[in-house]
């Protein structure tokens, strides 16, 4: 069984501010650090540091040579990452004193995905494999179309939500791992409960993981829900915290660990990453988590 991610790779700029800019507002920063990042890179990153044999497909532009290397560096499989011309994908992302972000994202390259590109892609993977996917790139409603004929379980992180992910056919998504806000784009329903019962009313046969912010997270399977709270940290960056968590419960899922156990793990690792500085730098690896 392996694992594919085709997934977007992203320059993160990130500003250290007092507050977020406002409208208008011209703020000083008080420092700027250059890290790898793109929500597909870290969840690749997070995979791969939680032990688990994970493949990048993604598409760099003429400044990704920091996100190959940072692929590479941690273990990741980078045989389907593509370089073209132009600039690729990148952020602008303001972090403020309590470790809150705000992040404007330039697909660049990650959006010049083609068909041919995935269905090459997907030739050396077959049923029983996973397929990670996130909607940081272009033709994500054709990856998931294509890998759900050839039997792959897809895994859809739907982030940022947007008009092109909502048109995607959600009933062949294996799990969804979603936030609070995309729960609420996705059903219309604004509590957790709510939002849950809805899922399992539209998508019956998949499992869902809702993450709550600093109430923890809740997993769903048909009737079945377990729960799980946060490891309080104090916040220096929030940056890919989500994407570690989803990383590493997708490993637990991998391992077939129980899902208490699973949702344990994405937890501690997700704290660790908020404590830290930087997005894919701050996921810990899976002997931090649980030493
Ligand atoms: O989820 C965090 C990521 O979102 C950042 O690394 C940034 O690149 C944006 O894609």
């Amino acid at each position: 069984m392996k694992v594919l991610n085709f997934g977007s790779l992203n320059v993160d700029y990130v500003y250290s501010v007092d507050h977020m800019v406002k409208e208008g507002e011209t703020l000083s920063c008080h420092g700027m650090n250059i890290f790898s990042g793109g929500k597909g890179l870290n969840q690749s990153i997070a995979l791969a540091k939680a032990g688990v044999n994970v493949y990048h497909a993604g598409l760099i532009g003429e400044d990704g040579g920091i996100l190959l290397d940072s692929l590479k560096a941690n273990g990741v499989h980078t045989e389907f990452v593509r370089n073209l011309p132009g600039k690729g994908g990148h952020t602008m992302i303001q972090v403020d004193k309590n470790g809150q972000n705000s992040i404007l994202v330039y697909g660049g390259t990650n959006r010049k995905f083609t068909k041919e590109f995935i269905d090459e892609v997907l030739e050396n993977f077959e049923a029983g494999d996973f397929l990670m996917l996130q909607n940081e790139v272009n033709l994500t409603s054709y990856m998931i179309d294509r890998a759900w004929e050839k039997g792959m379980k897809v895994v859809l992180n739907p982030s940022p939500y947007d008009e092109a992910v909502n048109g995607c056919d959600f009933s062949k998504v294996y799990m969804f791992l979603i936030n609070e806000i995309e729960g609420a784009q996705m059903t219309g329903e604004t509590e957790a409960e709510k939002i849950l019962e809805k899922l399992r009313q539209d998508y019956p046969g998949a499992k869902v993981v809702l993450t709550l912010g600093e109430k923890g997270s809740v997993y769903q399977d048909g009737e079945t829900q377990y729960h799980q709270g946060i490891f309080p940290v104090k916040a220096v960056d929030t940056t890919a915290a989500g994407d570690t968590f989803t990383g590493y419960f997708i490993s637990s899922v991998i391992d077939g660990l129980p899902v208490p156990e699973g949702l344990e793990l994405a937890a501690k690792a997700s704290s660790i990453s908020v404590s830290r500085k930087g997005a894919a730098d701050s996921i810990p690896l899976r002997e931090e988590v649980i030493g």
